[in-house]
């Protein structure tokens, strides 16, 4: 199993991946989540990184292209494995192309998480996040069980940096225009799957396993 999780900020591609990653039991590879760590740690990784993050803007195709083929080699990744915020441009989505072929394997699917532009200042500004495990939370939609707490590993959850409402429109903008193209680029491949994801958190999860029910 495969999957390319496909979605604007906010889509909830991080709130459905825990769960998919759980059930199918394969590695949940965050491309957002690694930059996060490693700005945690002020790697070199992470403060180049940090430059474009803060700001809205995507990290330089180069850089998280070489830091992703590093992660698809761990021997976790042999049986599948889901990407959630890549590729983010064609350039991304070529390369992921490329290193599948040289495997003589292929993508199950990409799973794109519809949610039109309204709903998603109101799921930003009000997500919290666990540092430590990358759960994703909402003060009204989605409430930890302990104020404060992760549900998951029980670290103090905050609130993550780039997620103003000025930055979230930026990353709005830098979504439409290099992101949504691979909606097309999947498309004609034929192995783009589409799901609503105004719905809640649990219906959206019940829609993505239909669609993964009919590609296993
Ligand atoms: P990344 O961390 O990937 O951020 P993103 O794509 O902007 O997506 P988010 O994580 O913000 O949203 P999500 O879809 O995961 O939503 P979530 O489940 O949390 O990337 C961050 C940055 O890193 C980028 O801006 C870029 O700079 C850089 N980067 C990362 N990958 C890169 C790449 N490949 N190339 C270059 N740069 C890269 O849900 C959001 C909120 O809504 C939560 O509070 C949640 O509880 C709530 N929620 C979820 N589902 C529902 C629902 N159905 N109903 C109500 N509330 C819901
Ligand atoms: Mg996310
Ligand atoms: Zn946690």
């Amino acid at each position: 199993m495969k999957i390319v999780l496909l979605g604007p900020p906010g889509a909830g591609k991080g709130t459905q991946a825990k769960s998919i990653c759980n059930r199918y039991n394969i590695p949940h590879i965050s491309t957002g989540d690694i930059f996060r760590k490693n700005m945690s740690e002020n790697t070199p990784l992470g403060i180049e990184a940090r430059k474009h993050i803060d700001k809205g803007y995507l990290v330089p195709d180069d850089i998280t292209i070489n830091m992703v083929y590093e992660r698809l080699q761990a021997e976790d990744c042999k049986d599948g494995y889901l990407l959630d915020g890549f590729p983010r441009t064609v350039k991304q989505a070529e390369a992921l192309e490329r290193f599948l072929k040289e495997k003589n394997e292929s993508l199950t699917v990409a799973l794109l998480i519809q949610v039109p532009r309204e709903f998603i200042i109101e799921r930003m500004t009000g997500r919290r996040v666990c540092p430590a495990c990358g759960a994703s939370y909402h003060t009204k939609f989605n409430m930890p069980i302990i104020a404060g707490k992760c549900d998951i590993c029980g670290s103090d959850i905050i609130q993550r940096k780039d997620d103003t409402e000025e930055t979230v429109r930026e990353r709005l903008d830098v979504y439409k225009a290099q992101t949504q193209p691979l909606i097309d680029f999947y498309e004609d491949r034929n192995v783009l799957s589409k799901v609503d994801g105004t719905k809640a958190i649990n219906e959206v999860f019940e829609s993505i396993c239909n669609i993964l029910g009919e590609k296993i």
